[in-house]
């Protein structure tokens, strides 16, 4: 494979450059691992999630949505196993003054003192491992008492599980059938980093899918390819993205099956998305602690059954981060370096800039004009400051796909151009027509033109 020409560098610089995403509190000196999005970013991630709900609820009958409280009764976390099993092996470096996940260092159970750590010297001090719970507590109400201890959820899932009589009783919803939800999830983690890849506020695009048990494994395999065969359609290109089954020893503890969908970012092959087989798990646990029976009963034929779970499991910071990797492209036009983010229009933070060629001759009010009617459709921006050609790169690096430019021709016959974002092929179109052909070529199939996609390529 071709080497790409993105670096986690480049992007972090051009995320803060353009308004993507920051890092947080930097007045203070910053918080570790804490980002905020920016303007684009914001864009960015909402049409990311805006596509997620499309899939998971316009585009079938099976699917419904959630949005769950972060907070949660205590006692969810001792039942799904969080409280106890949540944990990442601890290993402090006392000469450093560093910290580190066991399991990264080659020494996964507790105890057991790794050998080496990373940058390691003669005279590093190394702790043995500690299991580290990695949800974050807090307390409810004033006092801080025994009885006030609650945990900001670390997965959206639970929420799910905790609601799924309602969706039986109130929505008589019958297997199978999913909930989804996107929301904010919290966790502690040890060792966070890599811009937004890790972090310890992050947003989760999730869906439980409840099945008859004997349905589990054909389920399993409709939801590998239907989450792989989304991030393709979205642009993604197949070569950068492939399935990875987990190993026994790999697998959370409430997985009878888990496959990663992984993408290869600029620091390797990564999870992007967990697709698991959860079984009976989580509503067999719950019904456990609650007493209150988390089964499906069928009222004509009498059958009753505590479904099994299918679970797409997203990060949308990280796929966003997927996203923006596989766009980003630099190349050279009329002797100008340009970097430009190949992002699938659907996905793309503005869709059409609208640029008067000059500043006078009535161009800037047919500019106007223009933008008012298209931003009725899309998300649109106007920009009349500067050469043309810093207007265009402008647009190019925040992935506007089309550009719209009003020129001395435009006054005479109510025409403008189309810029395209990666083929720059400008076509002489009727401003009447303008607001048509866009919305055609938004919805238009789509692939990166950054390197051959390839949707028949076998997953491996
Ligand atoms: N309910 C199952 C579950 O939470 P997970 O693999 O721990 O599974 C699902 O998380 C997805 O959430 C991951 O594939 C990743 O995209 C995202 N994610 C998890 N931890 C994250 C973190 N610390 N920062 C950013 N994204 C994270």
């Amino acid at each position: 494979m071709p080497a790409d020409v993105v670096t986690m560098d480049k992007l972090v610089s051009l995320c803060k450059r353009r308004g993507f995403v920051f890092p947080s509190s930097e007045i203070y000196g910053g918080i570790s691992s804490s980002y905020d999005y920016g303007h684009y970013g914001v864009l960015l991630k909402n049409n990311i999630k805006a596509q997620w709900w499309r899939a998971m609820l316009q585009e079938r009958d099976d699917v419904v949505a959630l949005d769950s409280a972060i907070i949660q009764h205590p006692r969810t976390w001792e039942a799904s196993g969080h409280l106890a099993g949540f944990t990442d092996p601890l290993i402090d470096c006392r000469t450093c003054k560093l910290r580190f996940r066991a399991d990264h260092l080659g020494a996964s159970a507790c105890g057991r003192r790794p050998s080496r750590h990373p940058g390691e010297t003669a005279d590093c001090d190394l702790t043995e491992a500690r299991e580290f719970n990695l949800m974050f507590q807090t307390t409810i109400g004033p006092v801080a008492d025994e009885g006030s201890t609650v945990y900001l959820r670390p997965e959206t899932a639970q929420g799910i599980f905790l609601n799924f009589r309602n969706y039986l009783q109130f929505s008589r919803r019958r297997p199978p059938f999913g909930i989804a939800q996107i929301g904010k999830s919290f966790r502690n983690e040890i060792t966070p980093g890599n811009f937004i890849f890790r972090t310890r506020e992050f947003e989760q695009m999730e869906m439980e899918f409840f099945v008859p048990p004997a349905e589990a494994q054909r389920w399993f395999e409709h939801w590998l390819e239907q989450r792989r065969n989304w991030y393709l359609r979205l642009g993604l290109r197949a070569d950068h993205l492939r399935l990875r089954a987990h190993g026994p020893d790999e697998l959370s503890h409430y997985s009878r099956a888990t496959s990663d969908l992984e993408y290869l970012f600029p620091i390797g092959w990564q999870e992007l998305e967990g697709i698991a087989n959860r079984g009976d798990f989580d509503l067999t646990q719950h019904s456990r602690h609650s007493g209150q029976r988390l089964e499906y009963v069928d009222t004509v034929s009498g059958e009753r059954y505590v479904p099994h779970v299918i679970e797409p499991a997203a990060g949308a910071d990280r796929a966003l981060l997927a996203f923006m990797v596989d766009a980003y492209d630099e190349d050279v036009i009329d002797g100008e370096r340009r970097t430009v983010l190949r992002l699938h229009p659907l996905l793309a933070p503005v869709k059409v800039a609208v640029l008067p060629l000059v500043r006078k001759d009535g161009q800037p009010e047919v500019a106007e004009r223009i933008h008012a009617q298209l931003r009725e459709r899309f998300q649109t921006e106007l920009d009349a400051s500067g050469a043309i050609g810093r207007r265009y790169r402008r647009q190019d690096e925040i992935g506007t796909p089309w550009a719209v430019t009003v020129d001395h021709q435009t006054l005479e016959d109510e025409t403008v151009t189309l810029r395209d974002r990666d083929s720059l092929a400008q076509e002489r179109i009727a401003i009447a027509a303008l607001a048509d052909e866009i919305e055609r070529r938004l919805r238009a199939p789509w692939r990166s033109p950054k390197g051959a996609v390839d949707d028949s390529s076998p997953s491996t």
